[in-house]
């Protein structure tokens, strides 16, 4: 399964990506505006820190204005995907792009028919949020494996995102489903590499080595 960040955070991207576990990045409008950064040169400068896909947000809510806003946005560098919400002008949209070889991520998806729509519409991502199902009791993860189904039995092309991760057990849990991606918040990603038996075990090896050499 791959990696991506879902963060702006500079400092956080150049942290993770130092360890190569950085496959991607994802923003939003929300982790945009979290930075009080122009839109612009943050997109450019992850673009060129991180070799995989980064994700960035068309604003508008027509098709005609997407569409504009994403050709805008592809021309910032190579390494651009632009995220498309999960409308019917959305679709609309993606249809267009993907003609144009644009390649797109369709966001806020939250049930097997949107995941499958998007995927006929020829999004290059789809991404289902699961912790945001989660919150109104329905299962996420139930919806990854299903989607992840449906995918394979269509030979679809799109790749699941599975976005809105909130714990450790929700990337394992993606992960074991089949999920082709996660996008992981920079404040979570460091839990996935942490577990308290290795601090310990460290700490007792180093004490262990200091009482030998004394
Ligand atoms: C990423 O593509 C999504 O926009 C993000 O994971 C949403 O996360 P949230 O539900 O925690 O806001």
């Amino acid at each position: 399964m791959k990696f991506f960040l879902d963060t702006a955070n500079i400092e956080e991207i150049k942290r993770i990506n130092d360890l190569g576990l950085v496959d991607g990045v994802t923003t939003n409008p929300t982790i945009i505006a979290r930075e009080g950064r122009d839109f612009e040169t943050v997109i450019k400068e992850i673009c060129a820190l991180v070799d995989g896909p980064v994700s960035a947000e068309v604003i508008s809510l027509e098709t005609a204005g997407m569409v504009k806003e994403a050709r805008e946005i592809a021309k910032w560098a190579d390494n651009i995907v632009v995220k498309i919400p999960m409308t019917e002008a959305g679709l609309a949209a993606v249809n267009i792009l993907s003609q144009e070889n644009i390649k797109t991520n369709v966001t806020l998806i939250f049930s097997v028919a949107q995941g499958l729509m998007a995927a006929k519409a020829g999004a290059t991502y789809i991404s289902p949020f699961i912790g945001r199902l989660d919150d109104i009791g329905v299962s996420g993860l139930e919806l990854i494996e299903k989607l992840r189904q449906v995918l394979d039995i269509y030979e679809l092309k799109a790749e699941i995102i599975s976005a809105s991760i909130r714990t450790l057990e929700h990337v394992e849990a993606t992960a074991l489903v089949g999920s082709h991606i996660a996008t992981i918040p920079g404040n979570l990603f460091p839990k996935l590499w942490s577990h308290p038996l290795t601090d310990n075990g460290v700490a007792q090896f180093m004490k262990d080595w200091a009482e030998f050499s004394k």
